[in-house]
């Protein structure tokens, strides 16, 4: 990734600002509210919602959240599943925005936002039940050490539960796409090769879904609404992305992909 790509300032303040314009009380804001303008990926909640509900999610669980960005899916896990969410993410301001939106919903005691490469991940070993990356390894070349490392970061019997987009049968994907705009910094292999990745780091699949066709946002970026959040973080450079990822995915050159993969 481009050092800065995601960086953004003010964005807890056009995220309210923006939400405030929908006609939402910024200062009794539900998940449900802020869900449009804190989860950034295909699908937006309900894919949360189908992730974790494939996860099997349960109250107490410890979960490191890595590329959790803006923290959308990290409270979805916290208030509707009772989760305690740790959130890992390179972005700093992404970090900052997702903590004061965290304390903004009361739920500081249960999801807590630090940042760090997932690469690098700074946690000690065997201490989460449950690692969940949503839309986030898209920038990250060396897959092998990535899921080592989430494997390292689970105890023995905990899980991975991903969501991922991969390279599709027909190539070279069309720029600009979300995460870069040109191939320089987008990595991504197929869904065979991501799956022997995953298995050769010590997981076995328990789940292998495509959500392409479910997590598909609009053809065109007039269809985004201002409070949502890649309307919110990409601006006018939205339109060619939506564009660029409507060919993407009807030429079948990127899949996007849920999983749930046990840790041997
Ligand atoms: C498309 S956003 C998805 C955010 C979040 N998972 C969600 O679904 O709302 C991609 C995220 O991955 C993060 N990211 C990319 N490379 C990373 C890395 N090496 N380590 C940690 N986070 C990374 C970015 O900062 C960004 O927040």
């Amino acid at each position: 990734m481009t050092a800065g790509y995601w960086e953004r300032e003010g964005l807890e303040s056009a995220i309210l600002g923006a939400l405030a314009g929908a006609g939402r009380d910024v200062d009794a804001l539900t998940i449900d509210d802020l869900a449009p303008a804190d989860h950034f990926h295909g699908g937006g909640k309900a894919a949360t919602d189908r992730l974790a509900r494939l996860a099997g999610i349960r109250p107490g669980m410890r979960v490191l959240d890595v590329g959790g960005g803006l923290g959308g899916p990290a409270r979805t896990l916290a208030a509707t599943c009772g989760a305690h969410v740790t959130v890992v993410d390179v972005t700093e301001s992404f970090v900052r925005t997702g903590a004061a939106l965290t304390a903004r919903l009361g739920l500081a005691d249960r999801v807590e936002h630090r940042v760090g490469d997932a690469l690098e991940l700074d946690v000690p070993a065997a201490s989460f039940d449950l690692v969940w990356t949503q839309n986030s390894g898209m920038n990250i070349a060396d897959k092998e050490r990535l899921y080592r490392g989430f494997a390292r970061a689970l105890r023995p019997g905990g899980v991975l539960a991903t969501q991922e987009p991969m390279a599709g049968p027909v190539q070279p994907v069309i720029f600009p796409v979300m995460w870069a705009r040109d191939a320089s910094s987008s990595f991504l292999r197929t869904p065979a090769a991501m799956r022997a990745v995953m298995e050769a780091a010590g997981f076995r699949v328990r789940a292998w879904d495509d959500v392409t066709a479910e997590t598909a946002g609009p053809g065109t970026a007039d269809a985004i609404p201002p409070y949502f959040a890649p309307r919110i973080i990409m601006g006018d450079a939205l339109d060619p992305i939506v564009r660029a990822g409507h060919r993407n995915r009807e030429e079948a050159r990127i899949v996007s992909i849920q999983a749930i993969l046990d840790r041997l």
